[in-house]
């Protein structure tokens, strides 16, 4: 709602400032942590936006950064193999106000209760990146694993957001969302950026949405 303070946890990532500037637009006071060698890529935000900057996974930064807030926002990064993407996970989940609603991004290869189906092509994806990625030092899918199995056990008013594929360019629309991938509404598989930061924003009032994870596509199917 306009007017209350509200954290985005990976505010300087593509995804992250197209959530700033809705957020803004919307009227929120905004808080945004990011790393430090990133912090000017929101200069553009001026003095509109409050700072804190740190790695994610930091808890003292996190619990700065969302102190009085309504509502926490994360984006999961799967980058790096020190269990990231759960540290950031599992300090927000600690220091949030108890009555906070959190909202957290990743992809389709997370499931909530296993009864997604997935394409032989993300199969064969995951197959290949995952364990490349892990061998290299780049990211480790299974950070986002564990991260979101904590989200899921814990009491708080969470929401993971699993988005599809995901491109740039205009506004199409709120996406739509599905209780599984697999479900035929979805087959299309692409979403445009800027639409998954207008659902992760437009989750926070959304109670419906509380202890679930949607999958998300473009609402348009072409
Ligand atoms: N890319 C896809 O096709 C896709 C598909 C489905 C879902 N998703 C989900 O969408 C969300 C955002 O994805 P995105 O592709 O748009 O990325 P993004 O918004 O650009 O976000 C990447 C985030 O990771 C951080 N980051 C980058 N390198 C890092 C490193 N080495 N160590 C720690 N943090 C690092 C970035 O921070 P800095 O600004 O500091 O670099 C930024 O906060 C993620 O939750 C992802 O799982 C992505």
């Amino acid at each position: 709602m306009a007017g209350q303070r509200i954290c985005i946890v990976g505010a300087s990532g593509k995804l992250g400032q197209y959530m700033v500037a809705q957020a803004l637009d919307e009227g929120y006071e905004v808080v945004g942590v990011c790393r430090p060698e990133s912090v000017a890529k929101l200069a553009h935000f001026d003095d509109r936006l409050r700072i804190v900057p740190g790695r994610t996974n930091d808890r003292a930064v996190i619990a700065e950064a969302v102190s009085g807030c309504a509502a926490v926002l994360t984006v999961l990064a799967p980058w790096g193999v020190e269990g990231y993407a759960t540290g950031t996970a599992q300090a927000v989940l600690d220091f949030a106000p108890p009555d906070a609603r959190l909202i957290f991004s990743c992809g389709w290869h997370i499931s909530l209760d296993g009864k997604d189906r997935y394409s032989c092509q993300l199969k064969l994806f995951l197959a290949l990146f995952g364990p490349l990625a892990r061998l290299l030092r780049i990211a480790d899918l299974n950070d986002q694993v564990e991260a979101c199995r904590r989200i899921f056990a814990s009491e708080r008013r969470w929401t993971v957001v699993r988005c599809s594929d995901m491109e740039e360019g205009e506004a199409e629309g709120l996406p739509i969302w599905r209780e599984h991938v697999g479900d035929p509404a979805l087959a299309h598989n692409r979403t445009r950026r800027i639409d998954f930061a207008h659902f992760m924003l437009a989750a926070i009032a959304d109670v419906a949405l509380e202890r679930r994870a949607p999958a998300i596509a473009s609402r348009v199917s072409g």
